[in-house]
């Protein structure tokens, strides 16, 4: 951050970094894993269902609890408190007030129950009792099912072979129909995608992700790399899918049984900015699942790429047409949407990875290009189009993913890496430059875009690095410290594939983690195996380049190593000093 100038500046850059701090602080961390057949109590419990309060909900006829807290204080709209509170004082005063009667409402609520809650906000914010009464109510639905747990039941009936009731499968913020738990988890209707209210969503996301664009290249990006999943599809109703339609700049269209099964091309004044060329790579998940889907998406390339629109408001057309010179037909120079060879799962890019089988970065594009570049839809049929892949990727200039729930992160897995990592290593190495990466976070009512770096930075702090996870986690035991394991395994992932790791990520998670004596010590009693992997990746970071620190650090991790590497093959009986 520049040195401020002015008072003002100052100020303004103040205001910045306590909205950070809030945005940290506010945001929903799971502490610790999930245990079968336990469901969530205590402050776990509370800041769920606050969560879950805080959207509206129009099938039920709910206001959220922090737009009634605003409107009942006469302040602007909770959304409007959130999007303006980073650059003005007084929004930021609104928007804590409003948040801290909410928690307490919600405290109040599960201590004295719902009339208390109501009378509270009666009280303190003239929340109108009927439509306070409406979310407790809700509220009490929820906890009612969450305490129905029918999980080890259901998976003993399972195991018996006998019949499992569906339900839906998504994020129980987003959609708390999710619950009683249990339940075998049943898919959606490809023609059902996307959903009316996921096409609506995904307007916003897309003028945030292009403003944020505009901002940070100074133009539109020409073309866009996007990793789309079959799971986040279904929990979102395909909010992925959605965003891919409208940055091509059009609309799905429903026939008379109301399928998605055509597309409208939005008219460039409607518009009002140009059409993006999106390439698209899609799991092998989804492209099973959502076969009618990529052919909705095909139709849309297909039809936006044959458009006679001058090159600079079309840009997907542009680049079909010149791919159009070198000799291929027009079908090839539009295909847009890659996967895996039939039958086939995964880029693999993340075992390359973990397994360190690799010397060179460009090994793990070339990987991902090996794996992904078999074209679907109903022209290309998922054949082998290695070529068109890597003509299609060398023009994208921005990468991205929509994130879909609070629980997984870009950390706490290795797919994010081995696909939006992938897929960046590998523009790098078509386009002989890193593209700009970008994630969506629609987790909040406040539509947030964020680079890849900025998401790991919120991660590492929300979990890597903060004390209530890491105890969360050491209260599993040796499965709590295979959890730390992985994410810094993980957080590597990112290093190895996007360069979009910070060093101060690995100098804190190193003196959290291996330097300190007694959390050294602890996990080493409930995990030697995984202790013993934690700081091997940390010297893998350092001798690969990816974390630049000082020679006394490193001498320390190899000789921590050493000893657990020593005591695991029982060579010599001391421990790590
Ligand atoms: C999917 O839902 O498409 C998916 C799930 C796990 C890993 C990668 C993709
Ligand atoms: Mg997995």
């Amino acid at each position: 951050m520049k040195a401020p100038g002015t008072a003002e500046e100052r100020d303004r850059i103040v205001l910045r970094l306590y909205e950070e701090l809030l945005e940290i602080e506010q945001r929903l961390i799971p502490t610790g894993l999930h245990i079968f057949g336990q469901a969530p109590a205590g402050r776990a419990l509370a800041d769920l269902l606050r969560a879950v309060a805080g959207f509206d909900r129009p099938e039920c006829n709910l206001r959220s609890l922090p737009e009634l807290v605003a409107a009942g204080l006469g302040l602007p709209s909770y959304a409007t408190l959130l999007t303006e509170s980073a650059g003005c004082e007084q929004r930021l005063a609104g928007r804590e007030a409003v948040e801290a009667i909410v928690r307490e409402a919600i405290d109040t609520y599960l201590d004295r129950g719902s009339g208390a809650a109501c009378q509270f906000l009666a009280g303190r914010a003239a929340v109108d009792l009927q439509a306070s009464q409406g979310v407790f109510l809700f509220l009490d639905q929820i906890r009612a099912q969450l305490a129905v747990n029918r999980e080890e039941d259901a998976l003993v009936r399972a195991l018996r072979g006998e019949y499992i009731e569906p339900g839906p499968g998504a994020d129980l913020v987003q959609n708390p129909r999710i619950l009683p738990t249990g339940r075998n988890t049943h898919a959606v209707n490809p023609y059902a995608v996307p959903s009316r209210a996921a096409f609506e969503k995904a307007k916003t996301v897309v003028a945030r992700l292009l403003e944020r664009c505009l901002a940070d290249l100074g133009r539109y990006p020409e073309a866009m790399g996007m990793v789309l999943w079959g799971m986040d599809n279904i929990k979102t109703q395909g909010e992925g899918v959605a965003q891919a339609l409208w940055l091509m700049g059009v609309e799905p269209l429903r026939d008379a049984m109301n399928r998605a099964t055509d597309v409208r091309i939005v008219p460039l004044e409607e518009l009002r900015r140009p059409r993006i060329d999106v390439v698209m790579t899609v799991s092998g998940i989804f492209r099973d699942l959502f076969g009618a889907t990529v052919e909705l998406l095909e139709k849309a390339v297909l039809r936006v790429a044959a458009l006679p629109e001058p090159g600079d408001v079309n840009f997907l057309a542009r680049h079909a047409r010149e791919q159009q010179t070198s000799g291929v037909c027009f079908e090839e120079a539009a295909a847009r949407i890659f996967s895996n060879a039939a039958g086939n799962y995964g880029t693999n890019v993340n075992f390359m990875v973990l397994d360190c089988h690799w010397q060179r970065v460009d090994e793990l594009g070339e990987l991902f290009l090996t794996r992904k570049s078999f074209a679907w839809g109903r022209t290309m049929g998922g054949r082998q189009a290695r070529e068109l892949m890597e003509r299609a990727l060398a023009r994208v200039e921005v990468t991205y993913q929509n994130l879909d729930n609070a629980e997984i992160g870009l950390t706490d897995v290795d797919h994010y890496f081995e696909y939006l990592g992938g897929l960046t290593r590998t523009v790098e190495l078509q386009a002989g430059r890193r593209p700009n990466a970008y994630l969506s976070d629609a987790l909040t009512p406040a539509v947030k875009i964020r680079t890849l770096e900025e998401t790991i930075r919120l991660e590492t702090r929300t979990k890597t690095l903060n004390p209530k996870w890491q105890e969360g986690m050491l209260r599993h035991g040796y499965r709590g410290v295979a959890e730390i394991e992985q994410r810094v395994a993980n957080t590597f992932g990112w290093s190895a594939t996007a360069d979009a790791v910070d060093d101060w990520i690995y100098e804190e998670i190193a003196a959290a983690y291996a330097l300190d004596t007694s959390m050294l010590e602890r996990l080493r009693a409930l995990n030697p195996h995984a202790a013993r992997s934690l700081v091997g990746r940390l010297l893998e970071a350092a001798d690969r380049g990816f974390w630049k620190t000082g020679p006394s650090a490193v001498a320390r991790l190899r000789e921590i190593h050493g000893l657990l590497e020593d005591e695991l093959e029982r060579v010599a009986p001391t421990r790590p000093r």
